[in-house]
């Protein structure tokens, strides 16, 4: 009898998804609240995001599900009874930040039975990064991938249900779960996944090992969202990808990431287009022309270069030389004379003399980058760069680090202040975290503006003269005037 009846249940489990989440969602919810009544309060978690802007709309997807199943969002992760650490490994410094915090949370843990802490994101992928976990870190209840994420609230149940850590992770994935529940961190703002994973497999880089391969999303439910999004009060987008110009190259017949931005452009509502990140290989004329006409499209490019020198470039498999990628800027540049250019750049890569180094600083003079975010090299095991010859010695990477900080700053300061005394539409953000007497505003080339306001005008689009710009961004006044 009692065999009969767990069978029947075990066939009341939807296959399909999203439905098989949402079952896995009351289960859950059923769960908590007893667990609920038997601490006497409602149960509190923290989500921490570490790294780029696809794990944090990733963190969004896991607060949905948290809040659906009831619980309540705690700001300070030592207070709260589930902690989610979603992380990063693209540079080794992301991970050794969460063993160091993972340490401190397992003494926080000893004090409180109901805790329960879980671990995803891209360190998850690496099999040496779980070994470490399971022998050092026992005290984790839960650990997931990149590529299931979609499957969180049945892993949380089945966590529930059992005293054991819950360990799942895949090594890849063909699919794409639409329709789960998302709670955005902007109610006027959201992040939009067009695309999952990388093909490109630059020397350096572990993304393509730990985000799988590339995979487009469906154009019409990319468009259903944004539409439901707009409806919801969001007006501005951010396309998110590792490589958004390779977007719908596998799908018969293609369609390109230009054909993409020009059915986003019709949704009403949406007043403001961002997408990021663009391999400079993949960028076409047509995306060039469509940005070119676009009223919505924002006058901002993210195209990471990761070294000015043509031979380096070859060694990290970029796919560009020094040339080209100057030339596709001028190419953009003389089509949009005022768009903002930020970039993202490695040093220290193996092999780097000072001659190639040299090539970099030269870029970076020639395009005059708005902002640009510099790293050192940082050796990835298990990819390509990682085994080269030649890495270069610390205290010279460090110089060269140095060298280029200055000059990408000194630089981002200039451009910044070409724009001080105009008048820009900005959209308003966030109250002042400093000041609360001003708000923040985000203008369409990406920079910030402070001015006089108050919390009423979150959300809304004003006119705004920038009236001193302190080095990458500035301090204005809302005025009427048209820009
Ligand atoms: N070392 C240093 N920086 C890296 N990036 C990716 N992999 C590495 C690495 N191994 C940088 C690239 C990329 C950005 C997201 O991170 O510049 O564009
Ligand atoms: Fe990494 Fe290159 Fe893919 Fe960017 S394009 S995620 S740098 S492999």
């Amino acid at each position: 009898m009692e065999k009969n009846r767990e069978i029947r249940e075990t066939e009341n489990i939807p296959v399909t998804e999203p439905e098989r989440q949402y079952y896995f969602i009351e289960k859950a919810a059923a769960h908590l609240r007893e667990m609920s009544r038997e601490a006497g309060r409602p149960l509190t978690f923290c989500v921490t995001t570490f790294g780029c802007q696809m794990n944090a709309r990733d963190s969004e997807k896991l607060v949905g599900i948290l809040e659906k199943i009831g619980y309540v969002e705690e700001e300070n992760e030592e207070k709260a009874d589930f902690v989610i650490y979603n992380t990063c490994t693209v540079r080794e410094n992301a991970n050794l930040r969460v063993y160091g915090r993972l340490g401190q949370l397992g003494r926080i843990k000893k004090k409180n039975p109901h805790m329960m802490i879980a671990l995803c994101g891209c360190m998850m992928q690496e099999p040496e990064v779980v070994e470490k976990l399971k022998k050092s870190y026992r005290f984790v209840d839960l650990i997931f991938g990149t590529h299931n994420i979609y499957k969180f609230a049945e892993l949380l149940a089945t966590r529930m249900e059992s005293d054991r850590t819950v360990i799942d992770i895949w090594k890849d994935t063909d699919r794409i779960v639409e329709d789960l529940p998302s709670e955005r961190k902007y109610p006027f703002k959201s992040g939009v996944n067009i695309m999952f994973g990388c093909n490109n497999f630059c020397s350096y880089c572990i993304v393509p090992y730990v985000r799988g391969r590339e995979r487009s999303r469906d154009p019409k439910a990319i468009i259903r969202e944004i539409e439901r999004l707009s409806a919801d009060g969001v007006s501005e987008v951010m396309l998110l990808g590792q490589n958004v110009n390779s977007y719908g190259k596998t799908f018969n017949p293609p369609v390109t990431f230009a054909q993409l931005l020009k059915e986003i452009e019709k949704v009403e509502g949406i007043r403001r287009i961002r997408f990021m990140t663009s391999h400079p290989k993949d960028l076409s004329d047509e995306l060039i022309e469509v940005m070119a006409r676009s009223k919505k499209i924002c006058r901002h490019l993210h195209l990471p270069v990761q070294s000015g020198s043509t031979r380096i470039l070859e060694k990290m498999n970029r796919r560009y030389t020094k040339e080209g990628y100057l030339d596709l800027v001028e190419r953009i540049r003389k089509a949009m004379p005022d768009i903002s250019l930020t970039t993202d750049i490695i040093v220290g890569f193996p092999g780097e003399t000072e001659a190639d180094f040299e090539d970099t600083m030269d870029v970076v003079r020639k395009v005059r980058y708005d902002s640009a975010f510099t790293f050192i090299y940082s050796k990835r095991t298990g990819t390509p760069a990682a085994v080269m010859e030649d890495q270069v010695p610390e205290e010279v990477v460090k110089k060269r680090f140095q060298r280029l900080l200055d000059e990408v700053q000194t630089i981002a300061a200039e451009a910044c202040a070409v724009h001080e005394g105009t008048v820009q539409e900005a959209l308003v953000e966030s109250v002042n975290e400093h000041d609360d007497s001003l708000v923040t505003g985000r203008l369409g080339n990406n920079l910030l503006v402070h001015f006089p306001g108050d919390e009423s005008m979150i959300g809304s689009y004003v006119n705004v003269r920038l009236n001193e710009c302190r080095g990458f961004y500035y301090i204005g006044e809302r005025t009427e005037k048209e820009k």
